[in-house]
């Protein structure tokens, strides 16, 4: 077979590629006002307040729908993904003697978040999606579970509405016992515009079983303004949740811990406090970029949608199985990376590994980004050193607060999680730019076809 020729491709970050004169103008706009900060300055509040309206319209929307003009979505800005989850575990009430239900396959931070809360990350393992498996969260739960963190990867939505209908039974239960409900933090940095079926709230029913956009499913929701993410202000993040009590704990958190309860507040920090603040406020320059951002999201997850869509139509037309959709009839990904399973082999997991590495060496010669899942950095639990070796923080926490003794029953080694270990060892996936032209996929498939013949069929 034919070696294709290498052949330049668009840069891989979704939302900076698309940079233009739009958000130059925006950013410009703030440096003429000079007001950089969001609470006050000669001329603030216009473009973190505004980025917070429009993102909870953009969440309560329909995919391809117009924004409804309210939205019943409480939204907070704040600096970074990684901010987002620790103020939004804070505001949740997760401290020492806590559990956190997390998935294996995810970002360090989802589990930094839980560590610095000083509560004990507990893993529950994946189902074809490569996310949490509804079937597998009863046995993760024990009476000291206080959150349940899905971690929608690399934009494939998880089975949102089969583990939001499993914990309203685990929390009427838990009601009927005596013992606190626990509450969902869904972790969607990766995920941004995606959308599945099901009913959102994790007591009672909060919405109608139809479509929602994830992060909109649990008591609080996360995203991320990264570079590598959907749309992106360099660094940012959001906080949303539809409960008003929660917006006003999360609101104080992410500044200095004080409640704006009047309106206008009297200090720019608020008046009541609550707690410790994070100092986690967005500036106006990222709002400013991040507004022009959310508009192109549509176009973005489109693009991004319809490349994926051939990549994963080619692959099945090659026999292999790409990764599991939660909503087959209906998918709601945002096609940021397509995953397909390796054919099985009687080879040992070594073996299978130095196979697997080879077809992401080979599909690296093309630049798509590949990764053999197993090798994937800290995205995969049994890679997290100062996970599976439990390094405390500075005071010892969390691993050596008494009241987290239970901790020494739960190993993060590899092994923990045999559905997603194996998922792991056997999954290679390509990057998916959302400049890609028809004639790039073409190129893209060729690379695949070759790929197919000369390393994975052999
Ligand atoms: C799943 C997940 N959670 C949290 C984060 C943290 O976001 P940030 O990089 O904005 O701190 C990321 C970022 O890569 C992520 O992928």
């Amino acid at each position: 077979m034919r070696k294709p020729p290498f052949f330049p491709l668009p840069g891989e970050f979704p939302g900076a590629i698309w940079y233009d004169d739009a958000e130059i103008e925006a950013i410009t706009q703030v440096i003429r006002r000079q007001s950089p900060f969001r609470y006050y300055g000669p001329e603030c509040g216009l473009e973190v307040r505004q980025f917070e309206e429009e993102f909870a319209r953009f969440l309560a929307s329909a995919p391809g729908v117009p924004w409804p003009d309210t939205s019943g979505i409480h939204v907070t800005a704040v600096n970074s993904g990684t901010g987002a989850l620790e103020v939004a575990l804070d505001a949740l009430g997760v401290g020492c003697g806590d559990e956190v239900v997390v998935q294996g396959f995810m970002w360090i931070a989802s589990i930094s978040a839980i560590i610095r809360n000083r509560a004990v990350p507990v893993l529950v393992d994946s189902d074809d999606t490569l996310n949490m498996d509804p079937a597998a969260l009863r046995k993760a739960i024990t009476p000291r579970t206080k959150v349940i963190m899905p971690v929608p990867m690399l934009g494939g939505c998880a089975r949102i509405g089969a583990i939001m209908s499993t914990v309203r039974e685990i929390n009427a239960e838990r009601i009927a016992a005596g013992l606190e409900p626990v509450r969902v933090l869904e972790d969607c940095a990766q995920s941004l515009g995606a959308h599945a079926r099901g009913i959102p709230g994790s007591i009672t029913a909060s919405g109608p079983d139809t479509i929602h956009r994830a992060g909109t499913f649990g008591d609080v929701g996360i995203f991320s303004l990264q570079i590598n993410k959907d749309i992106t202000a360099g660094e940012g993040g959001m906080i949303v949740t539809r409960d008003p009590d929660l917006h006003r704990r999360i609101e104080a958190l992410h500044n200095v811990g004080y409640a704006k309860d009047h309106e206008p507040a009297q200090n720019w920090y608020g008046d009541v406090p609550l707690g410790w603040g994070h100092g986690r406020r967005m500036t106006e320059l990222q709002g400013a970029i991040a507004r022009v951002q959310l508009r192109k999201l549509d176009m973005i997850l489109a693009q991004m949608r319809r490349s994926h869509a051939r990549f994963e139509q080619h692959i099945m037309d090659l026999g292999l199985t790409p990764r599991a959709h939660a909503d087959a009839e209906n998918p709601g990904d945002t096609g940021y990376y397509c995953i397909w399973r390796l054919p099985d082999s009687p080879l040992d997991d070594e073996q299978r590994i130095a196979k697997g590495r080879a077809v992401a060496a080979a599909l690296n010669e093309w630049g798509l980004h590949p990764w053999l899942l197993h090798d994937f950095e800290v995205h995969v639990y049994y890679n997290i050193l100062p996970l599976i070796e439990k390094w405390p923080m500075n005071n010892g926490c969390p691993w050596k607060c008494p009241a987290n003794a239970f901790h020494e029953a739960y190993s993060y080694a590899r092994g923990s999680l045999p559905v997603l270990d194996e998922a792991l060892i056997s999954s290679v996936g390509i990057n998916v730019p959302s400049r890609l032209t028809p004639e790039h996929e073409d190129r893209i498939l060729e690379v695949i076809d070759y790929v197919f013949e000369t390393v994975i069929r052999q």
